[in-house]
């Protein structure tokens, strides 16, 4: 506990700027955190919790919960490129590395293509067709050797949504604006949420983040699904990020956790509709390295009906350069309860479409330069 308060107290010699809420307060110490330093001692690291140690401060508040173990079977865990159920630790807040290749190539090569929507839609026209993987793999490779080369298309690309696609203007999903959902983060997610309990959850929307080392993921809470009840489900891979996670209103200070690569978040029940944020995403402490459960390949015994495959040499390589400086965030929703149909809505004049340019809720360097840009233009 003494370390918690040390880290709080360091906290507390930022000041409040006028008007300022806890959560703000907080994700602003974290957004200039410096890794190696004091700084991150107040930061629950769930890989070392299970150790039973004492080092991390958020210990005290971290309890080992309880999964549906006999609701997923080891089948078809193995299939979805999930080590055994028996292994799978979970982790509650009071108050073996999976297939992971497997989903950062989805997320790169295949869930970026349409008719999946991302943010850099609106720079491509019909006719020139956006090849973000074709376009990026060879200038990432040369990423080591020419830092100053162009910046590749997948280095720009922010957000890409799935299934019943969030609107970020009107902050809805509508029955109108829906493409199948991709069926191995279906098949991977109701696994995932049957172990939590979840029988029957339905992988209707997906939000996929890539952030960069200056990225941070605002305040919000995700309410624009219709059934709350259901889980959020939150996969990470890349670089280590910081997460927040706060209360149900943001004059409560937040609790700061460590999101590593291979973790999965569920928000369920009551922390379905808490306010959580990313302030910051760490650096790998080895410099421009991966973290070393994404360096190991694994022998690729896959059962035969197996989700996942193998992910070629070469593709690896395209991913391992990109993900040494990004982290990707998957999330999935289930949007309407089982039998429920979207509300009839009055018919809204167009105005998304004359607002901000693929808004979104990551900001980093790269949207600020946007953003100044499309001020000084209008
Ligand atoms: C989201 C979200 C968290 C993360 O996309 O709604 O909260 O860890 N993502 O990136
Ligand atoms: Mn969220």
């Amino acid at each position: 506990m003494g370390k918690m308060a040390a880290a709080v107290s360091s906290v507390a010699t930022l000041a409040t700027e006028p008007g300022e809420d806890a959560f703000r307060k907080l994700f602003r110490f974290y957004r200039q955190s410096r890794p190696g330093t004091a700084d991150l001692r107040g930061v629950i690291d769930f890989s070392t919790a299970h150790a039973g140690r004492s080092t991390s401060p958020g210990t005290q508040k971290v309890v080992r919960s309880q999964l549906s173990v006999s609701s997923v079977s080891e089948h078809n865990a193995h299939r979805a490129g999930l080590r055994p159920v028996s292994k799978w630790q979970a982790y509650g807040l009071e108050g073996y590395p999976g297939y992971q290749w497997h989903w950062v190539k989805q997320c790169l090569k295949s869930y970026s293509q349409k008719p999946n929507v991302c943010n850099l839609d609106k720079h491509m026209t019909e006719a020139e067709p956006r090849d973000l993987w074709g376009q990026s793999k060879g200038l990432l490779r040369c990423k080591e050797l020419n830092k100053r080369r162009p910046r590749s298309l997948l280095e720009k690309l922010r957000w890409v949504t799935l299934g019943y696609h969030y609107n970020w203007d009107s902050k809805k999903y509508s029955a109108d604006h829906y493409t199948p959902f991709p069926s191995d983060l279906a098949f991977l997610s109701e696994q995932v949420a049957a172990a939590c309990g979840f029988q029957g959850f339905r992988a209707e929307a997906g939000i996929l983040n890539y952030y960069r080392l200056d990225s941070t993921l605002g305040i919000h809470v995700d309410r624009s699904e219709l059934d709350h009840s259901r889980p959020l489900l939150s996969f990470s891979f890349g670089q280590s990020a910081i997460f927040l996670l706060g209360g149900l209103k943001r004059d409560e200070t937040p609790t700061a956790m460590f999101m590593h690569s291979g973790d999965i978040m569920v928000m369920s029940g009551f922390s379905r509709l808490l306010n959580h944020a990313v302030p910051r995403v760490l650096p790998n402490p080895e410099g421009e390295g991966l973290p070393h459960c994404l360096e190991t390949p694994l022998p690729a015994v896959l059962p035969k009906d197996a989700v996942v495959e193998p992910c070629s040499v070469e593709d690896w390589q395209v991913c391992a350069s990109y993900l040494r400086t990004a982290r990707v965030n998957m999330t999935v929703r289930q949007v309407l309860a089982k039998g429920q149909d979207f509300p009839l809505e009055p018919m809204e004049d167009n105005k998304g479409d004359v607002t901000t340019e693929d808004f979104c809720h990551l900001d980093d360097q790269d949207n600020q330069v946007k953003r100044a840009r499309l001020n000084l233009d209008s």
